[in-house]
């Protein structure tokens, strides 16, 4: 079947909110979600857009009005002091049904072709790992896991950590 891939737009938010569910719970982070549609409207499709999607969909078909989604991939462009332009990639998600089928290796060279066109000389991401399935679909397409021949770790400033740096910061 010949899917559809397309840039997401504000009208698309509802969708996109449903598969980011989909994807929390598969990651069993459903609880960690805070965002909600406005927030990826407002965040995504405003006068300084903080990320971009590309939606796979089954094509229109007759007596149906709508696509239906069947994966994305959501990415943002970032910096590297090393290379330059980069493209992180956030999440990357199949509906289950729809696995194997060839649609998540299309959404990741829809978003390569973009990256290449912004001048990106590569693109980042990370995975679970317990997350098998989804390492050894990268590794196939040509990854490298930075994990172990960098041995890099992953680290946040959460929140809270970040309110008080930046108090911290203000006070003589
Ligand atoms: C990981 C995921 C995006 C892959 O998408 P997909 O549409 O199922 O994968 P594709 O059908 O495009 O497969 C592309 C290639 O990877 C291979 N592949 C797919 N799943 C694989 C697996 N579990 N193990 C090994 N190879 C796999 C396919 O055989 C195919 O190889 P080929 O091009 O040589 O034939 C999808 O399974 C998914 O959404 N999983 C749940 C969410 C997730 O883990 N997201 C990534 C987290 S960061």
């Amino acid at each position: 079947m010949a899917y559809v891939f397309r840039q997401a737009t504000s009208d698309d938010c509802e969708v996109l909110m449903s598969l980011i569910q989909e994807i929390a719970t598969y990651h069993h982070l459903q609880d960690d979600v805070t965002i909600n549609a406005q927030v990826l409207k407002a965040d995504g499709f405003g006068e300084d857009p903080f990320y971009k999607c590309i939606l796979a969909e089954l094509p229109v078909e007759n007596g149906c009005k709508k696509a239906s989604p069947v994966g994305y991939a959501l990415y943002f462009f970032g910096y590297n002091v090393n290379h330059g332009r980069m493209v992180y990639l956030e999440n990357l998600y199949v509906v289950s049904e729809f696995r194997g089928k060839g649609i998540g290796k299309q959404l990741m060279a829809k978003v390569a072709e973009v990256a290449l066109a912004a001048g990106c000389m590569d693109m980042k991401f990370m995975t679970m790992e317990w997350n098998r399935r989804a390492k050894e679909f990268y590794l196939r397409l040509g990854a490298h896991d930075t994990t172990e021949s960098e041995q890099l770790h992953c680290m946040e400033l959460g929140t809270d950590a970040l309110r008080r740096l930046a108090q911290d910061g203000k006070e003589p």
